[in-house]
């Protein structure tokens, strides 16, 4: 369901780009590589933190925004493993930065209608973190709107060993001698059940994919525009959405 009201001042940038976007052609399921927040910090000379903070105002208004379009999945990727080799104080203020979101923004999520749910090895996190984030799951488990899927301490990688750990141990415990299939290996994975990704798109211009939804995104078009994360605003995601209406998907086909 789309609730396009407020999305756009009349005559303004957004409105025009609402106007050429084709509501019923709407990417399903769009996941962002958040990149850009100690350039955007740096440029500014202010601390890397002030970027992770700012950029929390970006993530509001995308979250805010695809579900009002009516996307059903959006996947946010904020903390990947490789994350824990930045300097703690940056990784401490991170964690605090996902804490205050679970926290702060649930109402905002909750009026949404907003599913929450966190993906990548959660068991790993601090008790605190985990604590707050599995509260704000279990509050919003019912809701019926948009799946907002935050990755943290994800990688692509460590899914697809998890996947294939999960699946030998079910082989052990059935004598199972099947070849593993594809729909299996899938159902394996954090996102299970969950559409892959139509959409992925990647700020600052890095040109890279980062160890994000290897598998998921076989078939995504990707969109890497040279906006720093904090400096994304709704234009920015509409901008994008039309460039993917633009695409010619073929999936290996003619
Ligand atoms: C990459 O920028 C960004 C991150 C590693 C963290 C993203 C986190 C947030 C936007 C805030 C919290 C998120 C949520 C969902 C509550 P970078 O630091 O690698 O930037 P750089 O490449 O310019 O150094």
């Amino acid at each position: 369901m789309h609730d396009l009201e407020g999305l756009a001042e009349p005559g303004s940038v957004e409105a025009g780009l609402l106007k050429v976007i084709e509501t019923a052609k709407l990417p399903k399921h769009i996941a962002v590589i958040m990149d850009g927040n100690g350039r955007w910090a740096g440029l500014r000379s202010l601390p890397r933190v002030a970027g992770h903070r700012a950029g929390m105002v970006s993530v509001r208004e995308v979250v805010e925004t695809s579900a009002k379009l009516g996307l059903e999945v959006l996947t946010l990727y904020a903390f990947s493993v490789e994350n824990w080799k930045r300097p703690r104080a940056e990784v401490r203020m991170l964690m605090n930065l996902l804490k205050e979101f679970a926290r702060r923004e649930l109402r905002n999520i909750q009026e949404s209608n907003v599913r929450f749910r966190v993906i990548g090895r959660a068991q790993e996190l601090q008790p605190s973190v985990q604590r707050i984030l599995t509260q704000a799951v279990e509050s919003t488990r019912d809701n019926s709107g948009m799946l907002l899927q935050i990755a943290l301490n994800y990688s692509g990688r460590a899914e697809l060993v998890d996947a294939t750990n999960r699946i030998l141990l079910e082989r052990v415990r059935n004598a199972d001698k099947h070849p593993i299939t594809e729909e299996q290996l899938s159902g394996c994975l954090y996102t299970a059940g969950v559409p892959d990704p139509d959409l992925l798109i990647r700020t600052s211009g890095e040109m890279r994919i980062s160890n994000f939804l290897l598998w998921q995104i076989a078939y995504s078009e990707i969109y890497v525009t040279p906006t720093l994360w904090p400096d994304f605003r709704r234009k920015d995601l509409f901008e994008a959405i039309v460039e993917f209406q633009r695409r010619n998907r073929r999936y290996g086909g003619l």
